[in-house]
């Protein structure tokens, strides 16, 4: 059970104080009977709310997609540094969004956020495996041998070996090379460390799918928009991906 002011001011009707007036004046009507209360407690899945005459469509979570610029963290909050929940706007904030997994501050590209717990918990639990695509520069030739190492495994630093992932090759020069990256985990920088542990620098970074969502090239770096709901689905059926590897 939630208070009628809360649930319409989630939704972007007003804030609470504006709506305490709203609800006041009988301009809300819950399964049918006019409310003067804004502390009138009730369940948002179950009934059918109705403000100035119009049929408000509940929703309890949000799935935003960003086009995540370079120079944000991906936390919810931080004393210092400008955050992804700082670029969005306050009607998509009240729902208290997080994202999905991290990217690093100087990573660029596909950020989902959501308050959904339970997506959350699937596309990240490296049990799901979930293909996550990026698209890198090298600071040097990315070669055959290369590919091979990544579909082997590539033990990191600390003596991980990495899940097999896939490395395909779009420009390969001496002194800069442009790859695609298909991993299934998310350990912490771990394509940089990948392409450290091969003597090979990671210069730009930029996710372009996860699972079967890819990112919508219209998104300049910084802006996001709501996830259309098969979108939604596609993600919550974890269908993997997207690129013919
Ligand atoms: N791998 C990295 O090294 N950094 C990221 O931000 C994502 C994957």
């Amino acid at each position: 059970m939630e208070r009628i002011d809360k649930i319409l001011s989630n939704l972007g009707y007003g804030t609470r104080k504006e709506l305490k007036n709203i609800i006041k004046n009988g301009s809300v009507i819950v399964d049918g009977k006019i409310i003067k209360d804004n502390g009138f407690k009730l369940d948002p899945e179950k009934s059918i709310i109705e403000i100035n005459g119009e049929k408000v469509q509940y929703k309890k979570y949000i799935y935003l997609m960003m086009n995540k610029p370079d120079g944000v963290i991906s936390a919810t909050f931080d004393n210092y540094e400008k955050t992804v929940i700082d670029l969005l706007l306050e009607e998509h904030k009240v729902f208290d969004p997080f994202p999905v997994g991290r990217l690093d501050k100087d990573t660029v590209g596909l950020l989902i956020l959501t308050n959904d717990g339970e997506l959350n918990h699937k596309l990240i639990s490296p049990k799901h495996h979930v293909d996550k695509v990026y698209y890198a520069k090298i600071d040097k030739k990315v070669d055959e041998k290369d590919v091979k190492a990544f579909e082997e495994g590539i033990v990191i630093d600390d003596g991980y070996k990495c899940m097999p992932a896939k490395l395909k090759i779009a420009k390969a020069k001496d002194e800069e090379s442009e790859v695609y990256v298909t991993v299934q985990e998310g350990k912490f920088h771990q394509v940089k460390r990948m392409f450290e542990a091969r003597g090979k620098k990671v210069v730009y970074l930029k996710r372009i799918s996860f699972g079967a969502l890819e990112l919508d090239e219209s998104l300049k770096e910084g802006s996001y928009r709501e996830l259309e709901e098969k979108e939604i689905k596609m993600l919550q059926t974890c269908k993997n991906s997207v690129m013919n590897m």
